[in-house]
């Protein structure tokens, strides 16, 4: 067992220190740019409504009741509930100029993250996966076939993953940090899909819903299922969301 310090983990973290003397000498990386949004030109493009209101739910008791929820009631989750979770996940909430914000903080506004969902049961959307839209606040339809058990499986088995109403799935493309901050980027896109999660995890407080979130999985069968490379764009971190099943029912 490598000490500490003999860890890849330590080195790279040693390797993307800022300090006050090398970063005067800092130079953008001999990294190509890549566009913020990821456009599906040849998927079924379906539109999210933004019919959903607010709760009023205060932020303290929010913390206070979020648990990694495991046990799913069978009812499917509302399609509106679905939008007001990938808005919070990802969803444009201001601009300044070319700059989009969204939901979440993202390091320089580059947003590395890319959201895609597995769906099982959500009201008036067929089973499959689909890739959040954030630019147009729609869904492409990648397959058509129920992926649920496949996610499943490819997250170590965990069985309770095909229960869930839906599972996000977040992956980083690399490029689009890492070509400003270079290996320090890579910092910056794992800390943005920590904040993705979390704000998933809190809104699904706010429907009557609970959520896990998960972080072991068979990278290469996740990015299999999601079609992407492993390398210029992969698997980072993944959450289930499904009703909460109410007592005495
Ligand atoms: C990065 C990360 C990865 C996790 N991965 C899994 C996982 O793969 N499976 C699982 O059942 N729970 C997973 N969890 C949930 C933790 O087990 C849970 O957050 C922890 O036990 C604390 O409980 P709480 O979330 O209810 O406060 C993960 C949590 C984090 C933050």
């Amino acid at each position: 067992m490598p000490e500490l310090k003999g860890t890849k983990g330590f080195q790279y973290l040693e390797g993307s220190r800022f300090d006050r003397l090398s970063i005067e000498k800092r130079q953008r990386p001999a990294i190509a740019e890549v566009e913020t949004f990821k456009h599906y030109p040849h998927s079924g493009k379906i539109p999210l409504p933004r019919s959903w209101s607010l709760a009023e739910e205060h932020l303290p008791s929010l913390l206070q009741h979020r648990r990694s929820l495991r046990k799913y009631s069978t009812e499917p989750v509302s399609l509106e509930h679905l939008a007001f979770l990938l808005w919070a996940s990802q969803g444009i909430t201001g601009q300044a100029g070319r700059y989009l914000f969204r939901a979440a903080p993202s390091a320089g506004a580059l947003y590395p993250v890319e959201t895609y969902i597995s769906v099982h049961s959500i009201e008036g959307l067929t089973a499959g996966l689909y890739h959040f839209d954030a630019e147009h606040f729609a869904l492409d339809h990648l397959t058509e076939q129920d992926a649920a058990e496949a996610v499943a499986q490819a997250c170590l088995d965990q069985k309770f993953l095909a229960q869930a109403a839906v599972v996000f799935l977040w992956t980083g493309v690399f490029r689009r940090a890492m070509s400003k901050y270079g290996d320090r980027g890579l910092r910056y896109i794992l800390f943005d899909a920590g904040h993705i999660c979390q704000n998933v995890l809190l809104a699904a407080e706010t429907i009557g819903c609970g959520g896990c979130p998960i972080g072991a999985f068979y990278d290469n069968e996740l990015n299999h299922l999601l079609q992407i490379d492993g390398e210029e764009e992969s698997i980072l971190y993944a959450a289930s969301v499904g009703k909460k099943i109410l007592a005495g029912s």
